[in-house]
């Protein structure tokens, strides 16, 4: 592994806490259709582990956005780079999201699946970080709530690099 980074959550970990979130998933919403949207890129891995852990009648829908652009700081404005494909009226919607950071990219997401009138809206983000909040927002579903720090690794890049490590590291 490359000097600058190091473990945070193993990939044990991940998948131990991605199953739970599964579970609960498949629990709230017993007996009734989903639709998982995924945020690319960053939601792509943590989406295909979580819906192997969801036994529900589901989809799967993508939505893209702009995001840090090689950048460490989030420029605040978020853009729409691709929308889903199916209708998200009277669906049961769970919006997936690799990070939570300033809340602006799901509050924008949230503001413009609502107002396609789904049944019910929820979020799932991999990954809290609270105290960079600028809007503030409900998730759902966390898997673990981090302090500060910026992390690549399962499906997380910085600059497009480490999306593809097993475990989610810390970039020194
Ligand atoms: P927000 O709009 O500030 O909540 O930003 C969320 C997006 O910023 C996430 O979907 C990530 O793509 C990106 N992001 C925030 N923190 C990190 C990080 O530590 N590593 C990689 N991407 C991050
Ligand atoms: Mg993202």
């Amino acid at each position: 592994m490359a000097p600058e980074l190091k473990v945070l959550f193993s990939r044990e970990q991940i998948a131990a806490r991605v199953a739970e979130l599964g579970r609960q998933i498949t629990c709230d919403f017993t007996g009734e259709p989903v639709v998982l949207v995924g945020v690319l890129k960053g939601a792509a891995i943590f989406l295909s582990d979580l819906a192997r852990h969801v036994e529900l009648d589901s989809t799967f829908d993508f939505i893209a956005v702009s995001s840090y652009a090689n950048q460490r700081q989030n420029s605040g404005e978020v853009k729409l780079l691709k929308d889903v494909e199916q209708s998200m009226e009277d669906q049961n919607i769970i919006l997936v999201e690799d990070i939570l950071d300033t809340g602006l990219t799901l509050t924008y997401l949230q503001k413009m699946l609502l107002a396609r009138h789904p049944r019910t809206l929820r979020i799932a983000a991999l990954l809290d970080k609270p105290s960079r909040r600028q809007q503030s927002i409900h998730a759902d579903y966390i898997g673990f709530e981090i302090p500060d720090q910026f992390v690549v690794g399962y499906g997380m890049d910085y600059a497009e690099r480490y999306r593809n490590l097993p475990d989610i590291c810390v970039l020194r």
